[in-house]
């Protein structure tokens, strides 16, 4: 059906480019937070334990679904069972919802990324330096354009090209640049004015040692719905991406395999990010430092930590929001390249004018949430209990409700319609060893729809 269909020139290409969407701003600014806000190494357990199985199982079922229709989000459900496209059609809106405020977050980074390369970071710890930026009515939105214009560029030049070409460069970069910062984080100490000195290997404690004598049913349960939901996250999931990813995939790669080395990429890189935040925001700030997630911590709190550190503050800073900005334009590329493929599959538009399209759409979408923050601003109370701006709203709505939804859908065309032995077919057409297979089929038909349902009626706010 598709013989001119781009793809990986192999192995190391899809699990570069698959990792690059995993790995993003969820992994820096969300996983460390969570650590440490539910209590170190409790979190890590049921996180690791989740990403081996619950995380396996609906990782593998997109990528199969991709292989073995080699088709775009948008039509891939049609094509396993013409019943199904409209949950086609929802995992390709949920990258449309979610392509405009990455890009206006990706603007941020590019933004401090920029003052620090040019030695003007200590600036970007003032205070009310953050909400006086993305107040102003046009810096942010010249910002994202930038941004926007990054990820057209990668995604235009094509799948083998373009997007595994860019991935096979910046991941090897990005994993020396956050080894290298987390180090760093963990020799630092510092005494505060109060005369207390803290070092960054206590800092480290916080992230493993577990609290265990403050847990309890209800905050076990927490942690087990944190961990679920920043996995969901973090490995790009239910949102048409890996099915994109899995269709441009080689007939004759090993699929297990290639997903086993993506999950521990993407956690490798999570627990890095927590021995680099934690022990830094620690040193400076002690434990209340560790009160800041999402754009709190990564604009406010650590330019804060980078201004502590002196002169080569600056250097670290410069070198952390250029490896946030490429932690962020590898998950970019592929939230466009979801919504480019659907659009290539569905309408039969070339790759420029599908990304172009996408393009002018996410761009004017973001100006709106650019705007959010200043002409349109008001604040709103979410189901969740979050006070939103038009930001936060596109990200609710795209991650809390579509996200598990599709999931759920997901979950039950493979495990019960389709029956799970469909994706098994695929995963082992060439002979390969498939170790996980009964756990493989055990989660999508019964724990993971389950777990999706908790997360998704806590995230309306019944439970
Ligand atoms: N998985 C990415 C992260 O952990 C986030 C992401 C969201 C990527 C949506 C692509 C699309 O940050």
């Amino acid at each position: 059906m598709n013989n001119d269909r781009n793809s990986f020139t192999g192995s190391i290409g899809f699990v570069l480019a698959a990792a690059g969407s995993a790995v993003g701003l969820g992994n820096i600014w969300r996983f460390p937070y969570l650590a440490a806000r539910d209590g170190g190494g409790l979190f890590l357990v049921i996180y690791l334990v989740l990403a081996l199985t619950f995380g396996f199982a609906l990782l593998t079922t997109e990528v199969s679904i991709g292989r073995k229709t080699k088709q775009s989000p948008l039509t891939a459900y049609g094509v396993l069972n013409k019943k199904w496209k409209p949950l086609g059609i929802l995992a390709c809106v949920i990258p449309m919802m979610i392509m405009p405020y990455y890009c206006v977050i990706g603007g941020w980074v590019v933004k401090y990324f920029l003052a620090f390369l040019t030695g003007s970071g200590a600036q970007t710890a003032e205070d009310g330096y953050f909400t006086g930026f993305i107040t102003d009515t046009s810096t942010p939105i010249g910002m994202t354009i930038v941004f926007l214009f990054l990820t057209m560029v990668v995604v235009l030049g094509g799948v083998d090209k373009g997007i595994e070409k860019f991935s096979k460069i910046i991941m090897p970069i990005l994993v020396v640049l956050i080894l290298f910062i987390a180090v760093f984080a963990l020799t630092i100490n510092h005494t505060d004015t109060e005369g207390i000195t803290r070092s960054g290997l206590e800092g480290l404690k916080i992230l493993f040692v577990p609290d265990m004598e403050s847990v309890t049913v209800t905050t076990f349960f927490s942690t087990l719905m944190d961990a679920m939901g920043q996995l969901f996250y973090s490995l790009s999931v239910a949102m048409g991406i890996m099915i994109a990813y899995g269709s441009y995939m080689k007939d004759d790669t090993n699929l297990s395999k290639a997903i086993g080395q993506i999950e521990i990429f993407d956690t490798g890189i999570a627990f890095l990010a927590g021995v680099m935040i934690i022990p830094a925001v620690y040193v400076f700030m002690g434990r209340e430092g560790m009160q800041a997630s999402g754009p709190g911590l990564m604009f406010i709190s650590l330019p804060k930590v980078f201004a502590e550190m002196g002169v080569i503050g600056n250097v670290i800073g410069c070198l952390f929001f250029a490896m946030v900005l490429f932690a962020a334009t590898t998950s970019a590329v592929s939230i466009l390249e979801a919504i480019v493929s659907s659009f290539m599959d569905q309408f039969k538009l070339d790759r420029k004018r599908a990304t172009l399209l996408e393009g002018f759409i996410a761009l004017v979408l973001g100006i709106i949430v650019c705007l959010g923050y200043n002409r349109f601003y008001f604040e709103i109370t979410l189901p969740n209990g979050a006070v939103a701006q038009i930001l936060d709203i596109f990200d609710y709505v795209s991650n809390n409700l579509l996200m598990p939804i599709v999931a759920i859908g997901t979950c039950i065309l493979v495990g019960w319609v389709l029956k799970p032995e469909a994706m098994i077919a695929e995963i082992t057409k060439n002979g390969e060893k498939f170790t996980r297979k009964g756990l493989y089929i055990v989660m999508v038909r019964f724990i993971a729809p389950i777990l999706l349902l908790i997360l998704l009626l806590k995230a309306v706010g019944v439970i």
